[in-house]
């Protein structure tokens, strides 16, 4: 039970919009190095960094043309090394993200595939031939539109994302031995851990068969069809890669993006022999409601071993914004997050949610997701969680002294970092109690969650070890009666413990012993 990341609290950075060391409007490793002080602050465990490797850029990284070196634009592989000593330094955990589903139209392996017909590259990939004029089958992009392109030869190859992310074929042993070798190359460098990217994925139905009925990729996360995700085979590949993070030193972890709702389903890819955590995104889509999120919690803690837990990331509407936006967001996100602070098992953060950032207004010229191209325009894709972080209130907010690459979002300079910073009733200081406080109290808390009766729009919760937590997603104050002598945090002013009772007012997360 002593391994880090069982509870660990990971951070996500969004490498692209974190910190722009050199001025080029886009974040870089130098950047993230420079920075690593915040989240050292901030109290979290572990930072997560999404793609730096050679990529166009197609998806932002996603699209990886090698997975063994740094894209110039956001460094070198000593800077790679400088960011992880630094980390280290610190006290912070590094995982770094693999995206083995595809990999970018400008690697090698597929230059040469869609090229030359005859070469054995094709077979690293998913060519087939065409059904009359059209593509081998009716499968959608997750991106939206067809889920096949063209080579010049008429055949046609798979791409669940976007056209320049063919999808590697895992009935070929290449791909497999490629990838413990590209595991191997970031273990050997001092890595802590993997996200692996689109993880219920990799392999696809032998057949290739039509969907029965194809979804529509509306909803990024409805994308669950059975022929093109969560294969049987899939799991294997990660008790290979288990058996070799098994073999290095210093407890490596992996957790895997299975973006199945179906929390049984996710359970599958997690055990001491696959998989050390998968992410749940069942709290995304649970709605801030005391009951939803009680059914959501329990569900959870009894399937998966860790349990993890995610409100936001670059793929989701920002959870302020989903909560209804404004003050009455930010109050619902500290309450939703300070819930989830309370549970055993991993939360992950998303950079400038602990800021309280509201989903950013980009406008249409200035988006770049492929979702949004993909669909012109129909889908506003996920440009609006991926604006830069502000630090401070100034032009550039800290960021970068250039053009930044998306802009930043209206609420910038009211939550800059400096400008929370000191501001007790900040949402930012408020993360900082929190973590601290989750901190002091981790190595006195067990698994244990036991369920105390309450009022209906609130949820009563003892971690074994004697936390307390009550969240209530009321919209007037409530008076709860408690098993506690002590109020040690709330997320909003005005939370009150006298004989017994607690007083709690609306939208507020109170831990007490
Ligand atoms: C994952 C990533 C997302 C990316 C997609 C394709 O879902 O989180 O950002 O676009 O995979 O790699």
């Amino acid at each position: 039970m002593s391994e880090w990341w069982r509870d660990a609290v990971v951070y996500e950075v969004y490498v692209r919009s974190w910190m722009d060391a050199d001025g080029d409007g886009v974040g870089d490793l130098d950047g993230i190095r420079s920075r690593l002080g915040h989240l050292a602050d901030l109290g979290v465990d572990a930072v997560w960094t999404t793609p730096f490797y050679v990529s166009p850029m197609a998806d932002h990284g996603y699209d990886v043309a090698d997975p063994r070196d740094v894209d110039p634009q956001f460094g070198d592989l000593a800077a790679f090394d400088a960011l992880l000593a630094e980390a280290h330094r610190l006290g912070l955990k590094v995982i770094v993200d693999l995206v083995p589903n595809h990999s970018s139209s400008a690697h090698p392996w597929f230059v040469e595939a869609l090229a030359d017909p005859a070469s054995p590259m094709r077979a690293r990939y998913l060519f087939r031939p065409g059904r009359g004029d059209g593509p081998p089958n009716n499968w959608t992009s997750v991106f939206g539109g067809p889920a096949w392109s063209q080579a010049p030869d008429g055949a046609w190859y798979l791409h669940l994302f976007d056209s320049a992310q063919p999808d590697f074929d895992w009935r070929n042993p290449d791909v497999h031995a490629e990838w413990l070798d590209v595991l191997r190359f970031w273990l050997d460098r001092g890595v802590d851990g993997f996200r692996i990217d689109v993880a219920h994925g990799l392999y696809k139905h032998p057949d290739l068969p039509d969907q029965p009925e194809p979804e529509a990729h509306e909803q990024f996360a409805a994308n669950t069809e059975a022929q093109a995700w969560d294969q049987p085979e899939v799991v294997e590949v990660y008790e290979a890669w288990r058996r070799l993070t098994d073999s290095y030193d210093g407890d490596r972890m992996m957790v895997g993006e299975v973006f199945l709702l179906d929390v049984d389903k996710v359970a599958r890819y997690v055990s001491d022999a696959r998989l050390h955590q998968a992410f749940n995104f069942t709290v995304f889509q649970t709605p801030f409601d005391a009951q939803a999120l009680r059914e959501t919690i329990e569900k959870s803690l009894a399937v998966l071993h860790p349990a993890t837990w995610v409100l936001s990331n670059h793929d989701l509407t920002r959870h302020v914004t989903r909560y209804g936006g404004g003050q009455l967001g930010r109050r619902r996100g500290l309450a939703a997050t300070a819930l989830l602070l309370a549970l055993p098992g991993s939360p992950y953060l998303y950079q400038g949610e602990e800021l309280g950032l509201e989903e950013a207004e980009v406008p249409p010229e200035r988006r770049t997701d492929p979702i949004f191209l993909r669909t012109h325009g129909a889908e506003a894709g996920r440009d609006g969680c991926r604006t830069p972080m502000p630090w401070t209130a100034e032009p550039g907010h800290g960021f970068t002294t250039g053009d930044p690459w998306l802009p930043f979002g209206a609420d910038a300079a009211a939550l800059a970092v400096d400008v929370q910073t000191g501001d007790p009733s900040s949402v930012l200081e408020t993360y900082r109690r929190l973590l601290a406080r989750r901190r002091a109290l981790r190595s006195t808390l067990g698994d244990g969650v036991e369920w105390l009766p309450g009022p209906p729009d609130v949820l009563v919760l003892r971690r074994e070890g004697g936390l307390v937590c009550v969240t209530s997603t009321a919209a007037e104050p409530v008076e709860v009666r408690v098993p506690a002598t002590e109020l040690l945090e709330s997320t909003a002013a005005g939370a009150e413990l006298a004989d017994g009772v607690l007083t709690l007012p609306a939208a507020t997360t109170a831990w007490l012993r």
